[in-house]
């Protein structure tokens, strides 16, 4: 006979989240009555194109970014190997072998979009971090090419919880462009893990392409 009933407690919150009380409700009426086509041309896809405008525009005023600059997409995988394979394929047209620099210590999201990289072509450095998990902003200089399209370095780390210096490496990166004259690197962080304790906004990050993942802030799951 049990007489006592273990309580299991939850503390894997960095991972993934319940969908906040409040999203569900705002959420609801989009599975069963407003689930219309945002492309569609009658009324109610008319409608809901609004209504996601609207809401990409909340999400663009949090982020301090335009609101034509806010991609949905299905999470954090998705949404790295769109920045980091996006930018890839543009840079090709300017270089022969796009030159590629991420941490030792990105998640498979971002480690297994590069070694995809190499696969079509480019190249990929790895920047070490230092023995409390830091990565330090001179190592990635150190890295660049003069084919250099991206550095990808993640804000919060999964394993180890470091909050890495993305917004001094991205400084850094932008006065080597202002040098150079070039729009490349492209600086991207995946943020996917930062968000429920850091302030995330791309424009205080000086970072040109950002990673969220709704299953971790409380939104639904592929999001
Ligand atoms: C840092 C980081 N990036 C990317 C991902 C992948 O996100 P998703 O599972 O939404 O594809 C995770 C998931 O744990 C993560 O922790």
């Amino acid at each position: 006979m049990t007489f006592f009933k273990k309580k299991r407690i939850y503390l894997d919150y960095a991972s993934t989240t319940p969908v906040l009380r409040e999203v569900k409700k705002e959420m609801d009426k989009y599975w069963t009555e407003a689930f219309h086509n945002p492309s569609s041309i009658y009324e109610e896809g008319v409608d809901r194109k609004r209504e996601l405008d609207a809401y990409r525009t909340k999400v663009a005023r949090i982020l301090g970014v335009q609101a034509k600059e806010v991609i949905f997409t299905s999470g954090g995988t998705e949404s790295d190997n769109t920045a980091i394979l996006g930018a890839f394929e543009v840079a090709r047209e300017k270089f022969a072998k796009p030159h590629l620099i991420i941490s030792s210590i990105e998640h498979p999201a971002v480690s297994e979009a590069a070694k995809e990289v190499i696969r079509r072509g480019g190249e990929v450095s790895v920047a070490g971090v230092d023995e409390e998990g830091f990565i330090q902003p001179v190592n990635v200089l150190k890295l660049l090419r003069k084919e250099t399209f991206m550095v990808s370095i993640m804000l919060a780390n999964n394993e180890i919880g470091t909050i890495e210096p993305v917004s001094k490496v991205a400084r850094l990166l932008r006065e080597e462009r202002k040098k150079n004259n070039s729009l490349y690197p492209y600086i991207h962080t995946d943020a996917s893990q930062a968000p429920n304790t850091y302030k995330v906004n791309a424009e205080q990050l000086h970072v040109d392409l950002l990673t969220l993942d709704g299953s971790k802030i409380y939104g639904p799951k592929g999001a």
